[in-house]
């Protein structure tokens, strides 16, 4: 009896499996996505996902040798977004906060000249008059949001973030206003008196802010160099000049603080430091197919209107053409800029380099469905990408049943370490994977060959020396090199080898095989640090004896791979020390 009762469950068993099967696997490319996307921007909000924050230092550490023209800085207007929807008031400060820690680096901000009273004010002069008759000041209160509030705001980022892991660009773009009160009008002092007669002398005690006598215009730095060597990172940019013509400031006294985009002879009021500028509304912008550099030294900027907003496409677009976008656009709620950050990079595709251990190549439809998440379309690339992920599949298959070890590519560990480029930007994949590769001629920069035969990734290397001439494995530095390369993709090929690993530690990203982690002496010093202390002594004894009676109970060929386990495990909280 009680064998009958388990062959029929056995049976039953068996009979839904089949069933179960084709399930699982429609269900495991959904899960897949629900993996992949489970580290995405819109999940973390506020914070900065780990995947961005790794991706957002990658890129910059790629474009270190890029002057400033090559330079994305994704930006919004702050009155339109922000301040327009969440108050003239300390509310705001914290939202401008959360902007700066996701990523975003270009800000429009407008300040209003009260001409009467002689201070900077942050409201516009309807929103004053507003306040005014309401009389309960909940926003445009000078006590609690002012100019050196927003710089104080600024400051405790830029402290924060002024290490090597998260120290980056930044630019104001400021429009500057008059305003004129009706003489026998009254306002209080309240929404008036913030005390603020001269704006070099608040922009002066921005950390790090770049001043325009180390700049030479015509010749722009290097990120680097702006970044390491001056020590430097946020461009004060008056970018519109609204002041009345009898204004009473005198904005030649900030000279040697403000850059200009204006052009001194049109505006008389301009006699200091002009950087050059391209400041267009974002359907104005031309992209030259595949124009491998800027001809002239300017900085980029593409905004959109609350009329014609973004779209992620016109967003994707305006950074591939080398454009900095600045949403001007009003969201219903702050968090929904989340689907343009994630686009906001040149160099990575979209979730990438990923924290799972999903490589995102080796799930079907990965582009349309990528496109289903709202991110840019592709038509025409649509049907080859297809083909493509049929033969993937395929090929994964095979080489995971032989799995010779080329690459070191030893299970979850070393899993997604290698980078290629496809049309949607970097994609973290197998290093073992073969594919053809991107050259670049040593003595020439713009010379880019394609490999003869597709390797894996170290096989690439030993690919491009081989080649005639004087060639090596190259990787992107910026965004118009990235689609340059993107043209050459073969037909029938969806993704090429660029020189991008993180073989030498987890998350973080190097150019070149040999070349080991930058931040790695930050790191162990930072342990050292933490060791002395006689608690982490005491710890620290603890665990290598953890450690001795792990090995005891271990069989011994695993020890290797515990090892690194277990040291990947303890090291990854420091070395990754990526901002949340
Ligand atoms: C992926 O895209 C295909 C085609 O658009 C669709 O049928 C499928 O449901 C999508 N899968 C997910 C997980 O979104
Ligand atoms: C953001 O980070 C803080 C501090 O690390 C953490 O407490 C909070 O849970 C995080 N929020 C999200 C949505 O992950
Ligand atoms: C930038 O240039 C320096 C000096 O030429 C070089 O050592 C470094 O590898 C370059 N960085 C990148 C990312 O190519
Ligand atoms: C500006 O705002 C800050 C608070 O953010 C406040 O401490 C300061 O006193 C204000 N300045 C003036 C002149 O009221
Ligand atoms: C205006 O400011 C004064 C002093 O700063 C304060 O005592 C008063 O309560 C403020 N009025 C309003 C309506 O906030
Ligand atoms: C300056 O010009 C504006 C109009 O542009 C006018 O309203 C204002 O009264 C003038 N101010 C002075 C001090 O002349
Ligand atoms: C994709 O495959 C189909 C049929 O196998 C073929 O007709 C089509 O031309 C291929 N497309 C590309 C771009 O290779
Ligand atoms: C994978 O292996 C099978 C059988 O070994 C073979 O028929 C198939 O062509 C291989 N696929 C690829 C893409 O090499
Ligand atoms: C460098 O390579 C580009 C592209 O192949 C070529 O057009 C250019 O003439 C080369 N420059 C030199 C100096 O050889």
């Amino acid at each position: 009896m009680n064998y009958l009762i388990k062959l029929s469950v056995l049976l039953l068993y068996q009979f839904f499996s089949v069933n179960a099967i084709q399930l699982l696997e429609q269900s495991s490319v959904l899960q897949s996505w629900e993996t992949l996307t489970s580290y995405s921007q819109a999940r973390e909000w506020p914070n900065l996902s780990r995947n961005r924050a790794i991706g957002i230092r990658t890129q910059r550490d790629v474009s270190e040798n890029s002057t400033l023209e090559y330079t994305i800085a994704p930006g919004l207007d702050l009155n339109t977004v922000v301040f327009d929807s969440y108050g003239y008031n300390s509310d705001s400060l914290d939202k401008f906060r959360t902007l700066m820690n996701v990523g975003v680096q270009s800000f429009v901000i407008h300040l209003y000249y009260d001409e009467i009273n002689q201070n900077w004010l942050m409201c516009p002069k309807d929103k004053i008059l507003e306040q005014m008759n309401s009389k309960n000041y909940t926003e445009c209160d000078v006590s609690t949001f002012n100019l050196t509030s927003i710089v104080s705001t600024l400051n405790a980022f830029l402290t924060d973030t002024n290490n090597d892991l998260d120290i980056n660009l930044m630019f104001l773009l400021l429009e500057l206003n008059s305003i004129n009160f009706n003489t026998n009008q009254t306002i209080p002092p309240n929404l008036t008196d913030s005390g603020i007669q001269s704006l070099g002398s608040i922009f002066n005690s921005i950390e790090k802010v770049v001043s325009p006598l180390n700049v030479d215009n015509n010749a722009l730095p290097t990120l680097r160099t702006l970044l390491f060597k001056l020590s430097q990172r946020v461009f004060p940019v008056v970018i519109d000049n609204n002041l009345s013509p009898n204004t009473s400031y005198n904005l030649s006294d900030d000279k040697y603080t403000f850059f200009t985009s204006l052009d001194s002879n049109t505006d008389a009021s301009v006699t200091f430091n002009v950087l050059d500028m391209e400041i267009k509304k974002e359907d104005d912008v031309e992209c030259q197919t595949f124009q491998i550099s800027f001809d002239n030294s300017s900085l980029h900027f593409a905004y959109d209107t609350d009329d014609d907003p973004f779209t992620l496409q016109s967003y994707w677009e305006s950074i591939k053409c080398g454009y900095s976008p600045i949403i001007n656009h009003s969201f219903n709620n702050l968090s929904e800029i989340t689907q343009f950050l994630e686009v906001s990079l040149w160099s990575w595709a979209p979730y990438q380099p990923t924290q799972t251990g999903i490589n995102e190549l080796s799930i079907s439809d990965i582009f349309n469905n990528l496109t289903n998440r709202g991110i840019p379309y592709y038509v025409s690339y649509l049907e080859s990408i297809r083909n493509y992920t049929t033969v993937f599949m395929e090929d994964s298959a095979n080489n995971s049943s032989d799995n010779d070890n080329g690459d070191g590519d030893d299970g979850d560990e070393y899993s997604n370490r290698c980078a290629v480029l496809s049309k949607i930007g970097w994609i973290a994949t197998s290093c073992d994977e073969k594919f053809y590769a991107v050259c670049v001629n040593s003595k020439n920069s713009s010379d880019f060959v394609i490999t003869n035969d597709k390797k894996s990734y170290s096989k690439s290397i030993i690919e491009c020396k081989s080649i005639d001439g004087d060639y090596e494995l190259t990787v992107p530095a910026n965004t118009l090199q990235q689609y340059y390369m993107i043209s050459l993709i073969p037909s029938g090929e969806d993704v090429l080898w660029i020189n991008l690993n993180s073989l030498s530690s987890e998350n973080c990203w190097v150019v070149g095989i040999d070349s080991t982690c930058p931040y790695q002496a930050v790191v162990s010093h930072h342990i050292f640090v933490q060791m002395i202390t006689p608690s982490s002594v005491m710890g620290f004894l603890l665990f290598i004896l953890f450690l001795v009676m792990q090995f005891q109970q271990l069989p011994v060929h695993r020890n290797r791979k515990y090892w690194r386990k277990l040291l990947n495990e303890k090291l990854k909280n420091d070395y990754d020390g990526v901002p949340s």
